[in-house]
């Protein structure tokens, strides 16, 4: 009978204690679990940088107030509620700019490349680093390496473009023979974590490939980090525009066109108030998303809340890249661009089982559920719930309250909102001091742990009583 008691008690404990480190499951960080080993063989970085030398556009081009293109953030779109959001905005020095570098192409600021900018952020860098880039168009690859985090890129609304047209098949070494592959054709690369970027238009120029094209993938920008956030910033290319490559990120009011797997990747990531816009992808029909998430346990996916789909091609919400890929759209207006079956899975008729495809609560034309497939769900507000705020991605701990705390550095520029005039622009007006009081909470007391917390205390006292409990019974 005591053996009985000692073995129920260990193996309750157990159930206890594998229970305790399971749940909340969106609590514990499988963001470097999520890695996507395939994708992750970096560019080697020189032939990379030579190549970007040689091919870069040493010609300023500066815009006239405009936009390249006719596209437009959240036009009619209501600003999202912020509620979910950190209560203060305060984890140490992950909001509050401790630096600030201006990059104009003219000449005025501290450098005239972002890349240089960049560069400048010492290696290992623990503070706030904003980079303010002047209104104008950057014709320039740009990297931010995996040892510079916490760098803000700031721009001004509708003005600050950075272009460039790589494609997966340009060759960056002639002995080798070695392409870019996508991974490297993206204009914008980030590896580093706590990036925030800010009214910046990232576009890839290369020109949209006709269905069936090999090697012409081109990415606007790839996020390959955790934890970032983008703001009021729009993505422009055609095929696999923005690599939502792998960790947690948020989307807010921002513009994403393309045509084929246009929001691709392992991430976990939550697009609140963004505009989807399917491009004409010669008749054929495009995708929105190719999310790759696989195995089942990683805890990737996009979710897509009080969004806007619309264009002027035809185009599927998703194609499960992966297994186990997983898309919701909650809330959000489709026009009839979207094609009627909805979702497709690859030609990998397994991935009918395990592919997580969901619709909750969505309106227009394109969210008719006649000819949708059938193994792609409606799902009940009770289900969508995790997928439909930041708790998605654990924003709570590293997202700030309102995005404008970030530029609310006595900034009086117009990318700090006080003017959307970019030819009034302070062009030339020094760089400006934090007027933030440095918190006191240290950074390493803040972010750093966040991510690890795990209650052992409470665990243990639950197993020691359930083992009490075990014995005497
Ligand atoms: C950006 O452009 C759109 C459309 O062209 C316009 O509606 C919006 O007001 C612009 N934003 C700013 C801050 O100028
Ligand atoms: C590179 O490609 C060229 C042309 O296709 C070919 O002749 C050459 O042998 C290749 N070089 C290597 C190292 O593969
Ligand atoms: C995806 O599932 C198929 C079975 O349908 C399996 O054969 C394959 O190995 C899986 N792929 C990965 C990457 O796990
Ligand atoms: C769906 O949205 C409408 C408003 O567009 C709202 O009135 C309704 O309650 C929502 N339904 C659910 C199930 O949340
Ligand atoms: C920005 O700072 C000003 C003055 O310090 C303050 O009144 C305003 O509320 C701040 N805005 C935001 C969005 O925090």
């Amino acid at each position: 009978m005591e053996r009985f008691s000692v073995v129920f008690a260990f193996c309750f404990s157990c159930l206890v204690i594998s229970g305790a480190l399971r749940g909340p499951p969106l609590q514990f960080a499988t963001a470097f679990a999520m890695v996507d080993e395939e994708w992750l063989e970096p560019v080697d970085f020189p032939e990379w940088l030579e190549y970007v030398h040689s091919t870069s556009d040493p010609e300023p081009t500066i815009l006239d107030g405009m936009a390249p293109t006719g596209s437009y953030l959240g036009a009619g779109l209501t600003l999202p509620d912020t509620d979910q959001h950190a209560e203060k905005s305060s984890p140490g020095n992950l909001f509050v700019t401790k630096r600030e570098i201006v990059v104009d192409q003219l000449g005025t600021g501290d450098f005239r490349t972002i890349q240089a900018a960049v560069n400048a952020v010492t290696n290992n860098n623990q503070e706030r680093v904003t980079i303010r880039i002047m209104p104008g168009l950057y014709s320039e690859k740009v990297r931010i390496p995996k040892d510079k985090p916490y760098i803000t890129l700031l721009g001004y609304p509708n003005t600050t473009v950075i272009v460039f047209d790589s494609i997966a098949s340009d060759v960056i070494s002639t002995e080798s023979n070695a392409t870019l592959r996508t991974f490297g054709s993206a204009t914008v690369a980030v590896e580093s974590r706590f990036f925030f970027a800010i009214n910046l238009i990232f576009k890839n120029s290369a020109p949209i490939p006709p269905p069936g094209s090999v090697g012409k993938q081109a990415v606007a920008f790839r996020i390959s980090a955790d934890m970032a956030a983008f703001y009021n910033c729009q993505f422009l290319g055609g095929q696999d525009t923005l690599y939502d490559h792998h960790g947690r990120h948020y989307f807010q009011n921002c513009y994403v066109e393309g045509t084929i797997d246009f929001i691709f990747g392992n991430g976990r990531s939550l697009y609140k108030n963004c505009i989807l816009n399917a491009l004409d992808n010669y008749g054929a029909p495009g995708s929105i998303t190719a999310q790759k998430r696989n195995p089942r346990t990683l805890d990737t996916g996009f979710s897509f809340v009080d969004c806007y789909v619309t264009g002027t091609g035809q185009v599927y919400l998703g194609r499960a890249w992966g297994n186990y890929s997983r898309v919701i759209f909650a809330r959000s207006y489709m026009d009839a661009v979207v094609v009627p079956v909805g979702w497709d899975d690859w030609g990998v008729k397994d991935r009918d089982r395990t592919a997580f495809y969901a619709e909750f609560n969505c309106s227009g034309p394109g969210a008719k559920r006649s000819g949708r497939a059938p193994w792609a769900r409606v799902i009940t507000a009770k289900k969508a719930k995790p997928f439909l705020s930041s708790v998605f991605i654990n924003g709570r701990k590293w997202l700030p309250r309102d995005y404008r705390d970030l530029i609310n550095f006595s900034c009086s520029s117009a990318a700090c909102g006080a003017s959307p005039e970019p030819s009034a622009s302070p062009r030339g007006s020094p760089p400006k001091q934090s007027s933030f009081t440095p918190s006191e909470i240290r950074p390493s007391a803040g972010h750093d742990r966040v991510f690890s917390k795990f209650d052992w205390s409470k665990t243990v006292t639950v197993a020691v009583i359930a083992m009490i409990l075990g014995f005497f019974m």
